[in-house]
């Protein structure tokens, strides 16, 4: 007889629900977006929906139309009613039994929650901590895999020391990107951020960020910093869709400037309202 436990529950192995089989949950075998909306509408939907295509092409998922995603999206937010809603879903290749392969007729998976989003008004005026964590992932970090085992221990780390960020660096001492959000320094002046390369995601909220900068004048380029860098520069913050912009104010216990959220932050926040 082949049997399945889950948690201390026998059962016979052919009557296990799909949702045991998913290779997502064996493999992290599935992509995934994040979004969201402010004030009843939802935010770059076409930039989150054509990462999704990205990342479903990379690896292989070739029988999903993105169009009907997108109209999933949009019914289940408006059914939802929430106006500054997190909207979160995934497709994993599909269930099967256990095989590093997957069969040809595997048909993907899709989940989806949307949920009320908490105020980040607090953390954007004060600003956080964060701490560094060797960058411990893969080499196709521009695919929003659901493989985030290495992000999940970097950003408990984080918490541990009381932080609300981890900054990954590199095996060359540079900063890639936060555990779940985009880094940026000003320095002399100037916008700093790590160029897009397959070492990093390319960040939708990145992206309106250096639109922001171009916008209100603050030149910047996309070059690496190292956490030396970092700790003397002027100004620091993250970007991530479900925040935006958010201010750091201490990096590994070293405070930025005095301590403050900086001034050419503020302003990029105040631009960034412009977009949303
Ligand atoms: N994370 N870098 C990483 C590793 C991320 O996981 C994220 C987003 C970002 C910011 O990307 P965007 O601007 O498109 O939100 C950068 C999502 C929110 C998450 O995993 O929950």
């Amino acid at each position: 007889m082949q049997i399945a436990m889950i948690n201390d529950r026998v059962i016979p192995y052919e009557q296990l629900e799909p949702a045991y089989l998913d290779r997502g949950l064996y493999f992290g075998d599935g992509v995934y977006e994040v979004l969201r909306s402010y004030n009843g509408k939802i935010f770059a939907l076409d930039e989150h929906m054509n990462r999704f295509s990205h990342s479903l092409a990379a690896i292989g998922i070739e029988t999903v139309d993105v169009n009907d995603i997108r109209d999933h999206v949009l019914d289940a937010f408006k059914k939802s009613e929430i106006r500054n809603a997190r909207i979160y879903f995934h497709i994993t290749r599909g269930s099967s039994s256990r095989s590093h392969s997957w069969p040809d007729d595997i048909k993907p998976n899709f989940f989806m929650t949307i949920t009320q989003l908490e105020d980040s008004g607090k953390v954007k005026a004060n600003g956080i901590a964060v701490s560094t964590y060797p960058d411990l992932r893969w080499k196709r970090c521009d695919i929003k895999s659901l493989n985030l085992l290495a992000n999940v221990l970097a950003y408990q780390d984080a918490k541990k020391k009381g932080c609300d960020e981890s900054i990954l660096v590199n095996d060359a001492g540079f900063i890639t990107e936060g555990s779940s959000s985009s880094f940026f320094a000003i320095i002399n002046g100037s916008l700093r951020t790590t160029p897009l390369t397959s070492n990093i995601l390319p960040s939708i909220t990145r992206g309106y960020v250096l639109k922001a900068a171009q916008s209100i004048g603050v030149p910047f380029e996309e070059k690496s910093i190292t956490t030396e860098q970092a700790k003397s520069a002027d100004e620091l913050f993250i970007a991530v869709t479900t925040k935006d912009i958010v201010p750091i104010v201490k990096f590994d216990d070293v405070s930025i400037s005095d301590g403050r959220p900086g001034k050419i932050t503020a302003r990029l926040i105040e631009q960034f309202k412009q977009y949303t």
